[in-house]
């Protein structure tokens, strides 16, 4: 047979891709690029339930803006989960989304400011005197927890064991085996039930656990699950991203170029940095919707009630979308990255979250100005994520 140099390119770009291998956990950007040389819709079989994943750039905002063939009511993790909370189709989703939008448009966010620049530092205060310290354990992860608990008005007494159950969320999302995180989970339901329990006795008030646990839908209060998920759900959605926003930022900064002196100098603008970093370090490599229908892609056809992973990690590489996709560059013109999702789930606590970027990065600069790693760190567990759960830094 005569060697066909298409065909030869064609099949050594058509790698396997392995969500959960060592390598590609370890750098997404190697799956991005396998699912860049693969077939649209590529059919992933190493998990069960086995799903598709998107990855071109238009196919995943094209699938993101069509909320009637790709639904949310099966959850976003890759198992399929009842439909409750803010993580439901329409109209369930209409009356949810509609009660907490308010505390998360643009002014009641800038208003956040002087408590962030607070809360940033106290933090800082805390470890001025260490030689070595955590930046995810003692900044970038307390940072997001604190300002969501008194968002929802709860008690941020105890951080570690909201961490575990932020942990144990995550974790759940992405596992095979889901009840292995049954008992935290439990923990952690029966917490925010005690509190919703205490709001409604406490009558009206403008905390935001206080508005969901008094509204009515159709003239009913939700059910203590449908709370409790709902409540669960914003406790969750906002903290191990943002967390792994500001932990990815200041990795990149710290170990490409001399960007961190030039961030110093006030050469970078800082909303230019927290842009390229959620395009080329999404703290979600992706999420999924499943299908309501049999949806064809580029010949191959997907199912109905088949889960379909966007992956915005692969579509914001997608050098049809973007001019040298695999280098970090500060200024872009063009496309949106797709990192918080676009269309009616695009993501409430976006505003937020580059808020508390701003306010942590801005802070730290001008702190810490010697800022350094001690190494690179560890990445978080689950395979959706991508940040940095240990990031040791020096600052003397
Ligand atoms: C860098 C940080 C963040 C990233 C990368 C991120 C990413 C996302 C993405 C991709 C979605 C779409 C979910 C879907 O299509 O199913 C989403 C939705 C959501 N996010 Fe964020 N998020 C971040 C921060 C936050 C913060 C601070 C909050 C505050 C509570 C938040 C609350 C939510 C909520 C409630 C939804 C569901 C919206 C809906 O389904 O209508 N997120 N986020």
């Amino acid at each position: 047979m005569e060697f066909d140099e298409t065909m030869g390119l064609k099949n050594a770009q058509k790698k396997d891709v392995d969500l959960l291998g060592s390598e590609e956990l370890r750098d997404p950007s190697i799956t991005a690029s396998k699912l860049l040389g693969q077939e649209r819709a590529y059919f992933y079989d190493k998990f069960d339930p086995p799903f598709f994943i998107l990855s071109r750039y238009e196919d995943v905002n094209g699938a993101l803006l069509d909320a009637e063939t790709y639904v949310e009511g099966f959850g976003n993790g890759p198992n399929f989960q009842p439909a409750q909370g803010i993580l439901s189709d329409a109209p369930h989703h209409t009356f949810t989304r509609g009660l907490i939008q308010r505390d998360f448009l643009v002014k009641q966010i800038s208003d956040l400011q002087p408590r962030l620049e607070e809360i940033v530092q106290e933090l800082l205060d805390g470890v001025a005197s260490k030689k070595i310290w955590d930046l995810h354990d003692e900044l970038s992860f307390p940072l997001p927890v604190i300002i969501i608990c008194e968002i929802l008005g709860i008690p941020t007494d105890d951080i570690k064991k909201f961490k575990r159950w932020a942990d144990a969320s995550v974790a759940n999302m992405c596992a095979e085996d889901p009840s292995e995180y049954a008992d935290e989970l439990a923990e952690m339901g029966a917490y925010i039930l005690e509190q919703i329990h205490l709001k409604r006795k406490a009558g009206k008030s403008s905390d935001l656990l206080s508005v969901m646990a008094l509204a009515k839908e159709d003239g009913e209060y939700m059910s203590d699950d449908e709370l409790v998920s709902f409540a669960g759900q914003i406790f969750v959605a906002g903290n191990e991203t943002t967390t792994s926003l500001i932990s990815n930022l200041v990795w990149r900064l710290l170990t490409i170029g001399d960007l961190w002196n030039e961030f110093c100098r006030d050469e970078i603008d800082v909303d230019d940095a927290i842009n390229e970093s959620l395009r080329f370090d999404p703290p979600l490599l992706g999420l999924f919707k499943t299908t309501s229908r049999d949806v064809e892609v580029d010949g191959v056809t997907i199912p109905s009630n088949t889960k379909v992973m966007m992956h915005y990690g692969a579509a914001n590489r997608d050098p049809q979308a973007f001019s040298e996709p695999n280098t970090f560059k500060l200024k872009r013109s063009g496309k949106k990255m797709l990192s918080f999702s676009v269309g009616l789930h695009v993501c409430i606590g976006r505003e937020l979250a580059k808020l508390e970027a701003r306010v942590t990065l801005t802070a730290l600069r001008k702190r810490y100005p010697k800022l350094r790693l001690v190494n690179e760190g560890e990445r978080v567990g689950p395979f959706l994520f991508w940040g940095r759960s240990k990031l040791p830094v020096t600052h003397q």
